[in-house]
């Protein structure tokens, strides 16, 4: 039976957040729950998060303990994940240089999320060549593994059908060797891209419209009471519109019908609030309340996990040390077989000194 291999990871330049949750977080962790896998990974990409953080290796070095502290918080059990961080697998590295021989700038230039990536940071011509090729990177943390399931948000899809692409060329020019991989994506809707606080699309640290896994019961109720909804709902009884009102769309990635049941009992699901809202006579703060313990409820938990470690910080080092060296240990034999099939094992090759005789 084919094996089952997951490797997925983030970029240590901030706190996680609930879009990272919804989006990723929590799928990971059914996965990891389901054990229907045979190697789980988890990769803190600091060396990608470098490529546009040249300058402040404080920041990707101080937050790699928060993404740390944010995946065992969750509930990432490192029993049964491999937590590691990429700079620390040396290999990973050496196959991104081989893999980039079988790409084309063209081809790196034509990837929606490295373009989208450009523009949002304003490099224009000043794009370093390092964050230019972080697609052939994410290749080689993805197949040094031979990881065939990666569960990522929407926005890494451009990323793994470059992978794809890789791993084809790489299969076909020299050996079959890799693997290659499927995204998995959340399964509902609205749990694709929470939008931030404020109605913007995306949660963003530098928009200031995250709530943070790591927020405390007040912080978040101050965030929650201050949403953006309907601007043109303004008195109780006008109509209200849900589609665009990001109350509703948390609501949808969020609630539960035991929520309603517990918290706001005279609705049987979604669908009732949501019809109340459009026919008008529902506030706005009744349904940002309830909002707020549908999302403290899933927080608690994971702030009381957060604490446990952040007083243990020796022990989630000891985690990612751990993590780290069975990772060098896979992704050496892969880079091992990488060598191989590109005949560049010259020391372990016996026809090397044979075939480059007749050469001559
Ligand atoms: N690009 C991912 C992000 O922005 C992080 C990442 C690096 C990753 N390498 C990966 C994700 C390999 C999945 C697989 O968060």
């Amino acid at each position: 039976m084919k094996q089952k291999i997951i490797l997925t990871g983030d970029r240590p330049t901030g706190r996680l957040h609930l879009g990272h949750y919804v989006g990723s977080l929590k799928n990971r962790v059914s996965i990891q729950n389901s054990g229907s896998y045979d190697e789980m990974f988890l990769m803190i990409a600091d060396a990608q998060a470098l490529t546009d953080n040249a300058s402040c290796p404080e920041k990707v070095r101080n937050n790699i303990m928060e993404v740390a502290l944010d995946y065992l918080s969750v509930g990432i059990d490192p029993q049964k994940v491999h937590i590691f961080i990429q700079s620390q697998v040396p290999a990973l590295t050496e196959l991104t240089f081989y893999y980039s021989n079988l790409v084309t700038v063209s081809r790196v230039q034509r990837n929606p999320t490295v373009k989208n990536e450009i523009k949002l940071r304003n490099f224009e011509a000043n794009i370093p060549v390092g964050f230019f090729t972080y697609p052939i990177s994410q290749t080689a943390d993805i197949t040094a593994f031979k990881a065939n399931i990666v569960p990522v948000g929407e926005d890494q899809l451009p990323m793994i059908e470059q992978a794809r692409e890789i791993v084809r060329s790489f299969n076909r020019t020299y050996a079959e060797v890799l693997v290659e991989p499927e995204a998995v994506l959340p399964t509902t809707k609205a749990a694709l891209r929470l939008p931030g606080t404020d109605g913007n699309a995306k949660m963003s640290k530098s928009l200031g419209n995250c709530i943070y896994l790591s927020d405390t019961s007040d912080e978040v109720k101050k965030k929650i009471m201050g949403m953006y909804t309907d601007p043109n709902h303004i008195r109780i009884e006008d109509p209200g519109n849900t589609s665009n009102n990001p109350v509703f769309l948390y609501l949808e990635a969020l609630a539960t019908d035991e929520d309603f049941k517990h918290y706001l009992p005279e609705y049987k699901n979604l669908d009732e609030l949501k019809a109340h809202y459009e026919r008008g006579g529902l506030g706005d703060v009744k349904i940002k309340k309830f909002l707020f313990q549908v999302v403290d409820g899933i927080l608690e938990p994971i702030r009381k996990r957060r604490t446990y470690y952040e007083e243990r910080k020796d022990e989630v080092n000891e985690i990612l040390k751990q993590g780290s060296f069975v990772a060098n240990k896979i992704a050496n034999q892969t880079l091992h077989e990488v060598k191989e099939a590109m005949k560049i094992n010259y020391f372990e090759d016996e026809d090397w000194l044979k075939s480059s005789k007749s050469n001559f």
